[in-house]
């Protein structure tokens, strides 16, 4: 089974099941400050999830791209990915949990489909929990499916809310039990505790995770109870290729030999390859791994049709860590000057046709990744020479043969520096580097950086506040005011709301002047002072784009989506919601103009109450 079968297999067994399939969407998230890239395949559905309607209606199903930085100093063991594909489907208070494990179940099991043996499937539903503000009961209901299934009683494991309980996506929303499907590998697995979620001995794969968003959370912590709740899934497709093919690690499947070839070639001397991707827990290895996985993500973040370049901010920071430590585990492989370039052509020439953007843009993906791999090499120069600099006082202050932990933290973080780069370094000049200290650096920055990695803002797709929804509308009057002074060529690269302000991206390739502002903030007040009114209407994706219609248009297939009319100053491809009329939108004014990447300028706007 390949990933490409996967995904086709996936796909076309829900359409059978009256799904329809929806394009992936952006790794970066439309309008949800909350968090920088796309984590679930449910995120971009949280509107329709949380009540809207769907125009493709209410059952489901795609494959989506999502990056998870929360585990970046975890890759290299063989299961964290930080990039990976998720399949999903979804019931938008359609069908619930009978149907939904059913089908499950059938696409796991069946012949035509997975053929997996239902006897070596496991699967772990919600124990049950009291809390202060009200008790959840055992989730009964979906061990019953599963017995009735076939799944026998010891292979169903009841977990608390730790591990089988999906929260709402803002403070309060539909959330709910869910339940997780395991293949057991059959290796001999752990001892007593060994149990699928419970440890990681590799014993019990985690597939696919089905959560019921069966109660909504009020403000004040309660849960009542819906009476139609959703259905959202979410199965990782390398781990599951891994499964199917008796792969112990992700890394041993079909996905990812071509780059880690490509890799290996890159470690070429003298017409010798130096190193050989080996399935090991060798460092040589572990660095094998970081690279092939941060480069598909960095690849995947250039090639988005948001793409960022490397910056040191929000998801350009990501991209910039990710191209720089797999750089870095290049020196570990002995891999000599700029070498990303060949193994990025790899990959975009096999995930190409899943992603078609990556063709498209794959200038802009081979020429940002270079000039990454130059500037850290000045950069790395900078930290040799500061490295030499600190010996120097070192050897000036004391007898002691001791780097501080500190400062080989600091080299590693400011400079990239891998540890045993500086090890090797100073060793020549008889010092030793205070490992306990490095550590201690390191766990300080991996705890400031986890908290920081995902979250960012508050607020977010489940913030249906009026500001928000204000703010949402603003956005519209402001891409077509920015169209109508700057001109055509203005493409909305990306907009992030929050209660308490807008930020729009857009293509432009210069500063927006005064004078231009001031006519951009008179075009839109314009078109609040006309109190215009806003509607949508539902109609396939081409008949948007005749109609003239603006859009990211990173959808790929002519699917129904929503067009959005404010009067007639503006027509826009979005899920909404919108304000019923601009009059209530108030004083829209520009806050801030800068740049955000080569080619890209970002607006900070406001909206202020009319006195
Ligand atoms: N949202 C759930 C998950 O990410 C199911 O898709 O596991």
């Amino acid at each position: 089974m390949t990933a490409g079968k996967l995904r086709e297999a996936y796909i076309s067994f829900f359409k059978k099941h009256g799904h329809r399939e929806i394009s992936s969407k952006s790794l970066f998230p439309e309008n949800d400050p909350t968090v920088l890239f796309t984590t679930a395949g449910m995120h971009p559905l949280v509107p329709y999830l949380l009540g809207q309607e769907h125009p493709e209606g209410n059952r489901l199903v795609n494959c989506q791209p999502c990056i998870r930085t929360g585990d970046i100093d975890e890759v290299g063991d063989s299961t964290h990915l930080t990039f990976f594909e998720m399949l999903g489907n979804w019931s938008l208070r359609d069908y619930f949990k009978e149907e939904a494990l059913s089908m499950s179940f059938e696409f796991l099991t069946s012949k035509n489909y997975l053929n997996l043996d239902p006897d070596r499937l496991a699967v772990t539903v919600f124990a049950g929990e009291e809390s202060e503000t009200g008790s959840i009961p055992k989730d009964n209901e979906a061990a019953e499916i599963w017995l009735k299934l076939g799944i026998s009683a010891e292979r169903i494991y009841f977990l608390p809310s730790e591990d089988n309980w999906w929260g709402p996506a803002g403070r309060t929303g539909p959330c709910g039990p869910d339940s997780e499907m395991f293949y057991d590998t059959g290796v001999a697995g752990c001892g007593d505790n060994c149990r699928p979620g419970g440890c990681s001995c590799g014993k019990y794969v985690e597939i696919w995770n089905n959560v019921f968003m069966q109660y909504n959370k009020t403000a004040e912590g309660q849960y009542q109870l819906l009476t139609h709740g959703c259905v959202d899934t979410g199965m990782g497709l390398e781990r599951t290729i891994a499964v199917l093919n008796g792969k112990t690690s992700v890394f041993e499947t079909e996905i990812f030999q071509g780059i880690l070839q490509a890799i290996s070639c890159a470690t070429e001397r003298d017409g010798q390859i130096q190193h050989v991707y080996g399935h090991t827990e060798s460092p040589e290895d572990c660095s094998f791994r970081i690279i092939a996985d941060h480069l598909r993500a960095g690849i995947m973040i250039l090639g988005d049709p948001q793409g960022v370049a490397p910056s040191n901010l929000g998801q350009g920071y990501i991209l910039r860590r990710l191209l720089r430590r797999a750089i870095r585990h290049g020196k570990n492989l002995n891999i000599q000057g700029i070498f990303l370039r060949p193994i990025t052509e790899v990959v975009i020439a096999e995930m190409g046709s899943a992603y078609p953007n990556l063709h498209t843009r794959k200038d802009f993906i081979l020429s940002e990744i270079t000039r990454e791999e130059e500037r850290f090499i000045q950069t790395l120069h900078k930290g040799e020479q500061e490295l030499q600099r600190v010996l120097q006082q070192i050897r000036n202050r004391s007898q002691e043969a001791i780097l501080p932990g500190r400062l080989a933290f600091k080299l590693y973080d400011t400079y990239g520096f891998p540890l045993e780069l500086t090890e090797e370094i100073i060793a020549e000049a008889g010092l030793k580097v205070d490992h306990e200290g490095f550590q201690k650096a390191f766990d300080k920055h991996r705890e400031a950086s986890r908290k920081g990695a995902d979250k960012v803002f508050k607020g977010g797709l489940a913030d249906h506040s009026e500001m928000t929804t204000a703010y949402h509308t603003a956005t519209h009057l402001l891409h077509e005011a920015l169209r109508q002074v700057l001109g055509d060529h203005v493409v909305q690269r990306g907009s992030n709301i929050t209660a308490d302000r807008m930020r729009f991206d857009f293509s432009h390739p210069r500063a927006v002047t005064k004078e231009e502002t001031a006519k951009i903030e008179l075009l839109v007040n314009e078109q609040i002072e006309r109190n215009l009114s806003i509607s949508y209407k539902t109609m396939r994706l081409n008949e948007a784009k005749a109609s003239g219609a603006r859009a990211l248009f990173s959808e790929q297939y002519d699917e129904e989506v929503k067009v959005y009319s404010v009067g007639d100053f503006s027509l826009e491809v979005c899920g909404g919601p919108h304000v019923e009329s601009t009059g209530v939108l108030g004083h829209f004014k520009i806050a801030k103009e800068q740049s955000s990447s080569q080619g890209v300028r970002r607006i900070k706007a406001i909206l202020e109450s009319k006195h």
